[in-house]
């Protein structure tokens, strides 16, 4: 082993002798998994100067309920990476670049367009790590079936992290016949576990913890960011979400937590549809800076009680900093009477069960 490279079962013991992780049987279970990927990868390449990439080791799909640490390790794994090129990225955000990537090759007249898209991807990595694999359109069914052909036979090795088995994917979508061979391939290339681990962990964490921190500064501020640090484990990115044709940017996001502020949810011409689709894409939302809502600021009010509609019924986690307690952020103006509803969600959101 290279100096200074970590395999990934030291690095799990390194955690839970630090008292960062609890020990957990079906999440050391698959640690083989990963380092089976690694120890292949480590191998010295040897690739001749007019001879194709060597195929990639059979790479991972680990699919299991929220909160059982498919992200976490799936982010300890490319740290034990060291050197082996890689990137890790949000399935969704992967399929906006692809998507970007088909537009351009179009307009430059490139016959099969997805070809350079992969081909980007091969000459860089070595391991595409996906976190939230999931397939919600025939059009991305169809990409990404190619894609996955085109990366494996470039020699790149694909690790994921999903909710679903594979069979699973895209289960009553349209059309999904045309998706099914996919499934197969998925089958054949990556290698399919569950992590049937008993505990939620992200659950785990945030109970007992407060979650609605008032009033608004920096004791508020310096607590969310606590909690986004023990949640996410790591660096933020945008998340771009396309509804009906628009672009909608969630500032922040990773691991299925979306942190963004009042202003950027609710300040902006944003509808039902958009706040669906961000309670569709996140398991908890950090929100802060909820202001005093008055009749000044009846726009607000009006799509914060969408919003907080929409989170509900998609059992999102709300961790948020307002200005006041939830009975007392609205009280006059138009609209009072459906906020009750929204103060008496928000309280409920607080609980220790909620979202179970
Ligand atoms: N063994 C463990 N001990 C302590 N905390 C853990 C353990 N495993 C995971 N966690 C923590 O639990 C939280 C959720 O983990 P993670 O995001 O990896 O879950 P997930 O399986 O990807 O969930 P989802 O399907 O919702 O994306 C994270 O904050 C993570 O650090
Ligand atoms: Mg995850």
């Amino acid at each position: 082993m290279a100096q200074g490279m970590t395999d990934l079962i030291s690095l799990y013991e390194d955690r839970i002798a630090d008292g960062m992780l609890t020990r957990d049987d079906a999440q050391e279970a698959v640690l083989p998994q990963f380092e089976r990927i690694r120890a292949a990868l480590a191998e010295p390449v040897k690739r001749g100067f007019f001879r194709k990439a060597p195929p990639p080791p059979k790479g991972l799909y680990l699919w299991g309920g929220v909160g059982r640490g498919k992200s976490m390790l799936m982010d300890m794994f490319v740290e034990t990476l060291d050197d082996i090129p890689a990137r890790r990225v949000h399935f969704h955000a992967f399929m906006q670049e692809v998507h970007a990537g088909l537009h351009k090759a179009r307009e430059d007249g490139v016959e099969d367009a997805l070809a350079p898209v992969a081909e980007a991807v091969t000459k860089s990595v070595r391991v595409l790590a996906f976190d939230e694999m999931q397939i919600t359109d025939i059009t991305d069914a169809m990409i990404v079936g190619r894609l996955f052909d085109m990366l494996h036979a470039g020699g790149v090795a694909v690790v994921t992290t999903s909710n679903r088995h594979p069979d699973d994917l895209y289960k009553d979508g349209l059309n999904r016949q045309l998706f099914l061979p996919f499934i197969d391939h998925i089958k054949e290339q990556l290698e399919v576990w569950e992590l049937i681990s008993p505990t939620d962990y992200r659950q785990n964490r945030l109970e007992g913890l407060p979650v609605y921190f008032t009033p608004i500064g920096p004791e508020a501020r310096e607590k969310i960011r606590e909690v986004w640090a023990d949640l996410t484990g790591g660096p933020a990115e945008p998340l771009a979400l396309q509804v009906k044709g628009r672009e909608i940017v969630l500032p922040a996001f990773r691991n299925g937590v979306a942190r963004a502020s009042f202003y950027d949810l609710c300040g902006q011409m944003l509808g039902p549809a958009d706040y669906l689709a961000i309670a569709e894409a996140i398991k908890v939302l950090v929100l802060e800076d909820i202001p005093q809502l008055s009749r000044n600021n009846f726009n607000e009010a009006k799509r914060f009680v969408i919003l907080i509609d929409a989170l509900y019924e998609a059992k999102v986690r709300l961790i948020s900093s307002a200005a006041a307690e939830p009975e007392m952020l609205y009280v006059e103006g138009e609209g009072t009477f459906e906020f009750e509803r929204t103060a008496s969600r928000l309280r409920e959101m607080q609980g220790k069960d909620w979202g179970q």
